[in-house]
């Protein structure tokens, strides 16, 4: 054991691969083939925070915020008692995509192409919150995609959101898919303190399914795959304790 301070990761036996749990207060890129399982990831995540008394914060910019409320109470996570309870906040970054469109939501993007709106629809959230808790990007790769090739904006609000997140205490995951090129990926390796990656795979015609761990600070990780499954009850890890 060491003195770094560790959560739990919400995916049954996944802390036994990297010393006990995340550190607290660190930001992790999860990275993954459409469907491999990162929103579920995120909400076992998620759960276990709230589970646990902390804030947390789900920055929505792929699905409406009704299905990843349908997609958390198919895993077990009632959204609604933790969010009456001002433990939860659920930013919809989606509605504000269609022109126009309105949303019954409390917490809106207004403009999800515009990061000052990203950054202060999250900032806003963190207020009411308070300090300490988790966060989750889904995905970063959905803000990406409207700054092809032109990655300074983009970056900067990145650097200036995982410091804020650094400060204010809350664990963050950066939810990124293949629809990112090589460089930005690179870009953002290194602006980033850990890296997971969820593989899939073929072997002899069947499907198989890992978590590599590519890099968590402070930490002494397995540098191998983890093999998982993916189901009803979301990942679980198929590999026996160490
Ligand atoms: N309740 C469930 N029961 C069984 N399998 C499920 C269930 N929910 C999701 N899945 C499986 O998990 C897969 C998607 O998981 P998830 O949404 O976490 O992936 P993802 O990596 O976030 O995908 P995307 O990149 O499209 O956002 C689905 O393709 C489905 O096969
Ligand atoms: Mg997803």
């Amino acid at each position: 054991m060491d003195d770094i301070e560790r959560i739990n990761t919400g995916v049954s036996n996944l802390d036994d691969f990297i010393g006990g749990g995340i550190p607290r207060g660190i930001d992790i890129v999860l990275h993954g083939e459409p469907g491999c399982g990162k929103t579920t990831f995120a909400i076992q995540f998620i759960r276990e925070g709230l589970r646990n008394g902390e804030n947390c914060i789900f920055v929505e910019m792929d699905i409406l915020p009704r299905d990843l409320r349908t997609k958390m109470q198919l895993l077990g996570l009632d959204p609604g008692q933790y969010e009456n309870s001002d433990k939860l906040v659920i930013i919809d970054g989606v509605s504000g995509k269609r022109l126009g469109a309105s949303s019954n939501e409390k917490f809106v993007i207004k403009d999800p192409r515009d990061l000052n709106s990203i950054a202060k629809a999250i900032s806003d959230a963190r207020q009411m919150l308070g300090t300490g808790g988790r966060l989750v990007i889904d995905s970063w790769a959905s803000i990406a995609l409207n700054f092809h090739a032109e990655y300074r904006g983009l970056i900067r609000f990145t650097e200036a959101f995982i410091v804020e997140s650094r400060n204010s205490n809350y664990t963050t995951l950066l939810i990124t898919d293949f629809s990112i090129d090589d460089k930005l990926m690179k870009i953002l390796r290194h602006i980033t303190s850990g890296f997971i990656e969820l593989i899939t795979k073929f072997e002899s015609n069947v499907k198989r399914r890992y978590i590599m761990v590519h890099n968590l600070p402070f930490t002494f990780h397995r540098e191998t795959p983890i093999p998982y499954t993916l189901g009803n009850a979301g990942i679980r890890i198929t590999e026996g304790r160490l």
